[in-house]
């Protein structure tokens, strides 16, 4: 069924501007529906059936857009910060285009699913599909999420086994089992060493948590998949691309409670 949505809203979800500047181009005769002028903004119309026009241009309704960044390090996963720049403003230097068409040159709705530190790099989706985005991160989902970390310091030999198990982090928190491997044909404990690391939750800092609870520090991380979406290793850290319809497809059919673990 077609969305019922508020003018403005839709014109702002679109990226023409925000609520107020539309409010001031309709005034000002700059927004059509379905061929007529309408100079009032806060009237319901059916995105995807009514036809809209800005500046005698349709603007293309677009319901969902998925895109996967490779998230790179100095960057916070917000769509707002006073201080950082944002992974959104990352996206929104080069605006994705619109399928279909259209004047939408920059839409104002995307927002990344879960955080990243912000020394942390690789995946994240970023998406403006609000239900998708609480089913990942549900914490009753246990999504996968797999890392690939470097580390310094020395694993204790049993480190395997007790991420197996579920670790204790040093303030009590109880973990679920995850996995731990080598990552660069050594042993888990050799140090320095690359590893990866796959956790079903997420919890603040908890890849970091997690080695500090065995002793050790995590000096780079990357996030290389999430349920069932794995990093484009194309992709150059601060590029995005689309996901391709399988992949969106992929996401949405997620088992109930998936693990690789
Ligand atoms: N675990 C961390 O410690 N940091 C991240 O960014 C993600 C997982």
């Amino acid at each position: 069924m077609d969305k019922k949505i508020r003018l403005d809203r839709f014109l702002a979800d679109m990226g023409v501007g925000t609520r107020s500047q539309i409010r001031d181009m309709a005034k000002k005769g700059r927004i059509e529906v379905n061929g007529v002028t309408v100079r009032k903004t806060d009237e319901k119309i059916q995105a995807g059936r009514d036809i809209v026009r800005w500046d005698g241009e349709e603007v293309a309704y677009v319901k969902a857009e998925y895109y996967m960044l490779n998230k790179p390090s100095g960057v916070v996963s917000a769509t707002e910060d006073n201080l950082h720049e944002t992974v959104i403003d990352l996206v929104m230097k080069h605006p994705p285009k619109i399928p279909g068409g259209g004047q939408s040159p920059k839409r104002k709705d995307l927002f990344p699913v879960g955080r990243l530190d912000i020394d942390t790099e690789g995946l994240l989706l970023i998406t403006n599909d609000g239900e998708l985005a609480h089913r990942l991160l549900s914490p009753r989902r246990h999504v996968d999420k797999r890392y690939f970390a470097r580390i310094t310091g020395k694993l204790p030999e049993d480190a395997r086994k007790r991420f197996e198990e579920g670790l204790t982090l040093s303030d009590g928190t109880k973990l679920l089992p995850a996995h731990l491997e080598a990552r660069d044909g050594g042993k888990e404990n050799q140090c320095p060493g690359e590893v990866a690391v796959t956790i079903r939750e997420g919890k603040f800092h908890q890849v970091k948590r997690m080695f500090e609870a065995l002793g050790c520090r995590v000096v780079y991380l990357k996030r290389l998949s999430m349920g069932s979406l794995v990093l484009d290793e194309s992709l150059k850290p601060g590029e995005y691309r689309p996901l391709s319809e399988k992949e969106v497809e992929e996401l949405k059919t997620l088992e109930k409670e998936p693990t690789g673990l």
